[in-house]
């Protein structure tokens, strides 16, 4: 947030600042979304919905799950959400209890870690790396237990990941259920980036159980990050838990918002094109990176970030960002905000801008490095 912030003071001082350090499309809403929202507007009435959200919307997604993952969805298993952020929100009020230990990926989502300890839940990071092919495992999660010596109550797991770009399989996401349902183990999947998978299949924890709890959003894929709206497809049981705690903390997702999400489930042709432009962005990082002495820390397959190795020019990723800024106008995130331990060596890139941006950020940083 402060590169953030400094990027914003730079930009109204008239400098010409590219950013790749926030996680959101540069691409506008889809048409239908827009216009759909538009038509509602001139109604003039907006206002709650039920707590879950509507019926339409919810209706909707289920038919989304039938048929890009083959899987039937009773809507009442379907919450709308302000954003994904607020499904976690629910999901850990819901499932957990102070002093609960939920095991996340190291380097993660860096808001994982503040929700849970603001929650006074005990957070377990467990590395992630070349060896667990950049993703949790069984393994990976006894051991973790082993050292911490409590037992999981919860594991969460975003596929695309933030910021390795990790695609789990269908086999680890597999091995992950089977080990969590064994262990009485919530297991909750956090699918906002699907949609932007570049290499792999793309699985949702739903093809394999019914016990997940799957967060996603309007955000990335549907290029809708302000406009504050995600869903959760819940086990049945929880869905009147979930159902109280939404009532109290939200009252309802956002009654715009829901009307535009629905018309965007059908702005794929739209959509996919923008997909096309992160590909490209992705091959050209690939290549580039690498030759101006940034190689990959992670895989890229899916998302739209670049998770690189600054070793070789630093030890402090912070300073890096910040330097980066000041003299050539670039913003990028340090990677101590995805791992506290080994960051340090590490940044990230968003490659979510246009082919331009993104073509003349990296040939300012070749020229800065040098
Ligand atoms: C992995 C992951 N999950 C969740 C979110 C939150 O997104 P939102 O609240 O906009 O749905 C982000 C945002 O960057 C993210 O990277």
């Amino acid at each position: 947030m402060d590169v953030l912030a400094e990027a914003t003071k730079r930009r109204q001082a008239g400098h010409a600042v590219i950013s790749m350090a926030v996680g959101q499309p540069s691409h506008p809403t889809p048409k239908a979304a827009l216009e759909a929202a538009n038509a509602a507007l001139g109604h003039g009435r907006i206002g709650y919905t039920d707590a879950l959200g509507t019926s339409a919307l919810r209706h909707t997604l289920a038919g989304h799950y039938r048929k890009r993952h083959g899987v039937e969805i009773d809507p009442v298993r379907i919450a709308i959400t302000t954003g994904s952020s607020a499904g976690f929100n629910l999901a850990f009020l819901t499932l957990f209890d102070a002093g609960d230990s939920v095991a996340i990926a190291r380097p993660g989502y860096p808001a994982y870690r503040n929700i849970l300890a603001a929650l006074g839940l005990d957070v377990v990071e467990v590395p992630v790396t070349a060896e667990t092919h950049f993703t949790l495992t069984p393994e990976s999660l006894e051991a973790a237990q082993a050292a911490s010596g409590k037992r999981l109550k919860g594991v969460l797991l975003a596929s695309p990941a933030n910021p390795t770009g990790t695609v789990t399989g269908r086999e680890g996401l597999k091995a992950l259920a089977d080990y969590c349902a064994a262990n009485s183990i919530a297991f909750i999947s956090d699918e906002i980036y699907h949609g932007l998978t570049f290499v792999g299949e793309e699985t949702s924890a739903l093809e394999l159980t019914d016990e997940a709890i799957v967060i996603n959003s309007f955000s990335k894929y549907y290029c809708m990050t302000g406009w504050r709206i995600g869903w959760m497809v819940l086990p049945e049981r929880l869905a009147r838990p979930i159902e109280r705690v939404a009532q109290s903390l939200y009252i309802s997702p956002p009654e715009l918002s829901q009307i535009a999400a629905l018309a965007a489930l059908d702005a794929e042709v739209e959509l996919d094109v923008y997909k096309e432009s992160y590909r490209r962005n992705r091959d050209f990082l690939a290549r580039r990176l690498p030759e101006i002495g940034l190689p990959l820390a992670s895989p890229m397959d899916g998302a739209f970030y670049a998770y690189v190795d600054v070793s070789r020019f630093t030890n402090d990723s912070m300073v890096f960002a910040k330097r980066m800024l000041a003299e050539i106008n670039v913003a990028a995130t340090p990677g101590l905000d995805f791992d506290p331990l080994e960051g340090h060596r590490a940044m990230r890139f968003s490659y979510a801008g246009s082919n331009a941006e993104i073509e003349e950020a990296v040939e300012r940083i070749a020229g800065w490095l040098k």
